[in-house]
């Protein structure tokens, strides 16, 4: 098994693969928003430190884990971990303590979900933690596969000419058509898994490399495109400042994490994309320099992203809105607004940005179902890619069918009332709360706890600075010079990962969870 690992052709071509996964619907359509209702710049230098003193120790750890294993995070996690450790069974013996307490509080779903993992980490040791990254990746998928599919009928439409909307309400009742048909939505997202899983079955090299060295360059053009554009709207500054000018009365504490959620979200961590793509890179390859392209191309796009879009919505007289209601309902007002007979071409340009940073993100959830079926039922990629699809597809369908209420499946919604507690308004929004407040922090702490702890900075950090073998004096002089620098940014990396990134990440947890909450 091990030798036949496929690898990546090129670090650039695992750079924009790994570009890809970061760059998503969470650059477009969240990180704009967030920064212009957090105080604007002054959220953004909040964001960048968020993602440069826990995004990018996170992100390394995950890239030199799956490397150094050459495994999927199961297999990852299981390869360092030692079996005498005593860690996990602590960890196993608390979760089981406090499912107990939890129940004694008539919190029954939390008590049942905490006893379990308790159970798990007793039995299987640390590739529970790699299981749950490897779960929560298909989870998210299988509602992802549903906006994708969305936003591919939107760029279809657009190009046709026929988005067109006279009012917002049009627009609004366009969209909440669509989400409430749920055969329309399961045909969408059909249609957008199909690329999706045709990509990986061609393999690493030659679907997910070759796919992303095509796809995000066309992104980076079209960005470029739809920025100039907008910023040479009469009336663009003002959607420059709505994004961008610093307000520091606006920082909140919940602003602060939000950042924190947000930079996490933002560079795929905790849903063992990077773990996987990182286990597909050579032993030769320099991590910490590809793994730094990766931050900066995702950080470029967000902020790109918020001058594209919030010079053309306020010159266009509209009021900028979150989440999908800025995608699919402002949006497309804006762009086919725009001045001259081009209207459908900078819509249609708009979706298809979208539709690609939507394909590149779900590959790379749809890849660490497709390796850890590999690895750990022996299937061959081809079957793998045809499972994966077809389960994701089957639960995608059920999601389709509860998109904005309860109302098709209302004995999944009184399962999750017993679980829970209490619900959100469909098993869209609950999935999607589950995977991104619940998992995804706990998933990060894992990993920051294991390559800190229990693989070890050490050890961790020999893998994040190997390089190849120099062959030319030329490379050799290179080497020390960036040797300084290499070993300073890996002790500085130690300290973050082994006790900020933790601390945080925790802290993120319980406020996303809301366990604790800010008033301000
Ligand atoms: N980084 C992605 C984004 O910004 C997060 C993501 C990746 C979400 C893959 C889903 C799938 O949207």
């Amino acid at each position: 098994m091990m030798e036949k690992r496929e690898h990546w052709g090129s670090t650039f071509g695992f750079i924009m693969a790994g570009a890809g996964s970061a760059i998503g619907l969470g650059n477009i359509w969240k990180f704009p928003y967030i920064t212009g209702i957090n105080g604007g710049g002054a959220f953004v230098c909040v964001y960048l430190a968020c993602i440069f003193f826990i995004g990018v120790p996170v992100l390394l750890s995950e890239l030199a884990l799956g490397r150094a294993s050459q495994r999927g995070p199961i297999g990852a996690f299981g390869y360092f971990s030692r079996k005498s450790s005593i860690l996990p069974k602590v960890i196993g013996g608390f979760g089981l303590g406090l499912s107990a307490a939890l129940f004694a509080f008539g919190s029954n779903g939390l008590a049942l979900m905490v006893g379990l993992i308790g159970i798990a980490f007793l039995v299987k040791g640390w590739s529970v933690a790699g299981f749950c990254c490897t779960a929560v990746a298909f989870l998210i998928l299988c509602y992802y596969i549903i906006i994708g599919g969305w936003i591919l009928r939107y760029a279809i439409l657009a190009f046709a000419g026929k988005l067109s909307f006279a009012t917002a309400t049009d627009a609004t009742g366009c969209f909440l058509g669509m989400a409430g048909d749920g055969w329309l939505s399961a045909l969408l997202t059909i249609g957008f898994m199909v690329p999706c899983a045709g990509v990986c079955y061609f393999g690493v090299k030659k679907g997910i490399e070759l796919a992303s060295k095509i796809m995000m360059p066309v992104l980076l053009v079209i960005i470029f495109v739809l920025v100039i554009r907008s910023l040479t709207l009469p009336g663009a500054s003002k959607g420059l400042e709505f994004f961008l000018k610093p307000d520091f009365t606006k920082l909140t504490t919940q602003g602060l994490l939000e950042a924190l959620g947000h930079a996490f979200y933002s560079l795929s961590l905790g849903m063992a994309t990077m773990i996987t793509y990182g286990s597909y890179l050579p032993r030769q390859r320099n991590i910490f320099s590809a793994g730094l392209w990766i931050v900066l191309l995702d950080t470029c796009v967000a902020l790109l992203a918020g001058i594209a879009i919030f010079p053309a919505v306020f010159a266009m007289g509209q009021s900028p809105a979150a989440g999908p209601g800025l995608i699919f309902n402002i949006l497309p007002l804006t762009f086919n607004a725009i001045p001259g007979s081009l209207g459908w071409l900078w819509n249609g340009l708009f979706f298809l940005l979208m539709l690609i940073a939507a394909l590149t993100s779900a590959i790379s959830i749809f890849e660490p179902g497709v390796a850890a079926l590999m690895e750990h039922a022996k299937f061959s990629r081809h079957k793998a890619v045809i499972v994966t699809a077809g389960s994701a597809t089957v639960l995608g369908m059920v999601i389709c069918s509860s998109v904005l209420t309860w109302e098709r499946i209302p004995g999944v919604e009184a399962l999750f009332q017993t679980l829970t507690g209490a619900c959100r308004a469909s098993l869209f929004e609950q999935i999607d709360y589950l995977c991104s407040s619940w998992v995804l922090p706990l998933n990060g702490f894992a990993i920051a706890l294991f390559t800190g702890w229990i693989w070890g900075v050490s050890r961790a950090s020999r893998e994040l600075y190997r390089r190849g073998v120099p062959a030319t004096t030329l490379e050799r002089t290179e080497k020390i010079r960036s040797l300084f620098f290499m070993r300073l940014s890996v002790s500085f990396w130690s300290i973050f990962i082994r006790f900020i990134a933790p601390v945080l990440v925790l802290i993120m947890f319980l406020y996303a969870a809301g366990i604790v909450k800010f008033t301000k």
